[in-house]
């Protein structure tokens, strides 16, 4: 197994290892330990049914159940599917995961870890967008990371304030989807202890005490700050890519940058999380 970083401070691929074969304590040890350091690891060369993806995951983690359960894959639940094929009730194309985010921050407990496996990629474009959360906020300015340490935000499923809308949840996912939830603005991951600015234009409505005029001024400008070219570790898809990322300390984004004759389909697993702090 080789673990090379792709860039300085996000992200890195393995090769030589199976994950369709199991995985000694060794290097599971040292897989989590790659991706507490890199935040987003690339597994080149796998090919994994539902079932084995299920089963490989178990490396990082215990399995999230995802909220919107229109994307179940039918025969393994746990695993969702991402597809450039589905449309909304109006006839427009859904893209999933387009524009900055966070996966379920309105989740008391939001996955630590998202997971996605190429089934099919469009022959070029189709990116995923990484942006180190931990390393913006490090490059603020002191009175900026005093003045917002101790906010909280708000979280709901649609933010009112978000251009991009979601697919609507089915009413059996909505009862187990909470109305809203508060989460620290600046979070501090639980095994590195850095701190991250923990941002989502699509799902924070407000932040706590603060009039929307004050607000939303300063969560477009923490977004604008924290997504710069300097933090980003940009994924450019390979046939046969795993990629494992850390929800606590990244934003990310696809594009639909592609031909949409062409289609894309992922298998999505996420891994559950801590109550932010
Ligand atoms: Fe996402």
């Amino acid at each position: 197994m080789h673990i090379a970083a792709l860039t300085e401070h996000t992200g890195a691929e393995v090769r030589g290892l199976d994950l369709s074969q199991s995985i000694s304590e060794e290097a599971r040890q040292a897989l989590k330990a790659a991706f507490v350091k890199h935040h987003v690891l690339a597994f080149r060369d796998q090919s994994l049914v539902p079932h084995q993806l299920v089963q490989a995951v178990t490396l990082f983690g215990e399995i999230f159940p995802q909220h919107n359960t229109r994307f179940a894959l039918p025969d393994c639940p746990q695993i969702h599917y991402l597809s450039n094929q589905d449309h909304f009730p109006d006839g427009r194309r859904y893209i999933p995961g387009e524009g900055w985010h966070t996966d379920h921050s309105n989740d008391s407990r939001p996955p630590m870890a998202t997971v996605l496996h190429a089934v099919k990629l469009p022959s070029r474009g189709g990116d995923t967008q990484f942006a180190n959360m931990a390393a913006a906020f490090d490059a603020l300015p002191e009175a900026t990371r005093a003045r917002i340490a101790p906010l909280l935000a708000i979280h709901v499923y649609q933010s009112s304030h978000s251009g991009r809308k979601l697919m609507a949840l089915p009413d059996a996912a909505k009862e187990r989807v909470p109305n809203a939830v508060l989460h620290p603005l600046v979070r501090t991951h639980p095994e590195s202890g850095l701190r991250s600015i923990y941002l989502n234009p699509i799902r924070i409505e407000g932040i706590l005490g603060l009039d929307h005029k004050e607000a939303l001024p300063l969560l477009d400008e923490l977004l604008a700050h924290a997504t710069g070219d300097r933090f980003q570790y940009r994924h450019a898809w390979q046939p046969g890519d795993l990629v494992i990322w850390d929800n606590r300390c990244l934003l990310h984004k696809a594009n639909g940058d592609y031909d949409m004759d062409e289609v894309r389909y992922l298998y999505r697993v996420m891994l559950k999380g801590d109550v932010p702090r």
